[in-house]
């Protein structure tokens, strides 16, 4: 087979920009060398990846299947660049994270401060997004680690618990709900405020909520921060990760519901793909999240929600 880096890549900016004019504009190249280079690719797999459709171009339904392949390659092979350019260069390495929206607003920031303390030499980039966005970025090697929940079970990820995720449901301090311990189908009536879908928490919620047997309304609002002024407003209730709320629930600004029926506990792990190598910068950041000085990291900022506010 001599599928080429450019076709893919042509192929790849045509998938995202749906048109050849925008994939030409992306790449900085002639409309008819993206014509070409897409027409090479498929004579090479001998199928249709794209179709005219009206003034743009979709994928067929081979070509949304070859997508992932061929992104995966690209990412691959950036990545076998990037171990090459660390072992020639020890002193310049990258490391690339992906962290769900709840991990990377509340939990990853002090370890990873502590992680640059003794490895000044990592360039670190870190992006936030919803797991469903994340898992996306570690399947096509975009991202070195993704930080979030459970592996999900396509069997395509390893994850490494490091971390705790210990759950609460908050609601407003004067919602009638917080004056005595409740039980889950008490929870019935209230309004369940639920992120955005895609979002890790949301897809806990809903299938706590299948779990107990219990149907309640539900509204979705897409943000962490939104959600936690909703409930305070009175809106209705939400279930959170303990860590994300720690510094409302110290404030007494939300309350946390006192539950007759324990919530199952949760991790925060560090995921990435099976059975793909890692750099040496990856495995030295996969070992120092395990490490005391991490642990440490993560506790003293948890433990001090109210460190840098003026009293
Ligand atoms: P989320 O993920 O921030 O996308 O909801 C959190 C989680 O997976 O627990």
């Amino acid at each position: 087979m001599a599928i080429t880096i450019a076709q893919l890549k042509t192929f790849l900016a045509v998938a995202q920009n749906g048109s050849i004019k925008g994939a030409a504009s992306k790449l900085m190249v002639t409309q008819p060398s993206v014509s070409s280079g897409i027409a090479a690719l498929e004579k090479e797999l001998k199928i249709k990846l794209v179709e005219r459709k009206g003034r743009g171009i979709t994928l067929t339904a081979a070509g949304h299947a070859f997508v992932p392949y061929a992104s995966g390659s690209l990412g691959v092979l950036e990545e076998g660049q990037m171990a090459a350019r660390e072992a020639a260069d020890p002193e310049h390495r990258e490391l690339r994270i992906a962290a769900v929206t709840t991990a990377g607003e509340y939990v990853i920031a002090p370890i990873i401060q502590a992680f640059r303390n003794r490895n000044p030499q990592v360039e670190i980039r870190l992006e936030v997004s919803n797991r469903t966005s994340v898992m996306h970025k570690v399947e096509l090697r975009e991202a070195d680690v993704g930080i979030g929940g459970r592996p999900p079970e396509s069997g395509k990820f390893e994850g490494m618990p490091f971390l705790d995720n210990p759950l609460v449901i908050i609601a407003a301090p004067d919602d009638p709900l917080v004056e005595r311990p409740v039980t889950f189908k008490e929870l019935e009536s209230a309004m369940w405020l639920l992120r955005e879908k895609g979002s890790g928490t949301r897809s806990f919620t809903e299938n706590l909520l299948v779990d107990k047997g219990i149907r309640p309304s539900r509204m979705t609002i897409g943000s962490n921060g939104a959600i936690k002024q909703a409930v305070r407003a009175g809106l209705g209730i939400s279930l959170q990760s303990r860590q994300a709320v720690a510094l409302e629930l110290g404030l007494g600004v939300l309350s946390q519901l006192d539950l007759k029926d324990s919530l199952p506990g949760r991790k925060w792990f560090a995921l990435y793909p099976k059975e793909s190598p890692k750099r040496q910068t990856v495995k030295t950041f996969l070992k120092f999240l395990k490490s005391d000085v991490a642990m440490e990291a993560i506790a003293d900022s948890l433990a001090m929600p109210f460190k840098g506010l003026k009293s």
